[in-house]
């Protein structure tokens, strides 16, 4: 089984962006944690960081035919992107979203999910670990 690992805006900034929410380390120090624990799961993944809202779209489109699953971190975009949320919800593979901080627990307009609501299910506050748990979602919904 093969993962899509998609990281939305600013989380190309992680370990130098507000460290007291989003914890000290780097994208690139995440990235290895998420493919050493989906090793650990049987699970080659590929991680890809976007600014953009087409990028993010792009990648979506282009993860029908080359992976399982995708998990998604969307950032800000999780908020108002429907562009996004229509995109995940056109893909036939499951979509889990996933949160470094718990968004339900931060200001008004971080509490609602347009994205989410497209995906099967997300998952947040769990920092790092919150993709390592959206994998292992994926998985269970894959039957893996
Ligand atoms: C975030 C939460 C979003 O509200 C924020 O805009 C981000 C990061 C998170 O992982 O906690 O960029 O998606």
């Amino acid at each position: 089984m093969h993962v899509l690992v998609i990281h939305g805006p600013n989380l190309n900034l992680l370990g130098e962006r507000q460290p007291e929410t989003y914890g000290t380390q780097t994208l690139s120090e995440i990235n290895d944690f998420i493919t050493a624990s989906a090793a650990d799961l049987g699970v080659t993944v590929e991680c890809v960081q976007f600014n953009s809202e087409g990028a993010i779209i792009d990648a979506i489109q282009g993860a029908r035919d080359s992976a399982s699953a995708i998990v998604i971190n969307p950032g800000a975009y999780s908020h108002y992107s429907h562009a996004i949320a229509d995109a995940i919800a056109s893909v036939r593979i499951p979509v889990v979203e996933a949160h470094l901080s718990n968004i339900a627990a931060r200001e008004a307009f971080r509490r609602t999910s347009v994205t989410a609501a497209a995906c099967v299910g997300y998952i947040a506050g769990f920092g790092p670990y919150s993709y390592v748990l959206a994998l292992r979602a994926a998985l269970q919904i894959q039957g893996k």
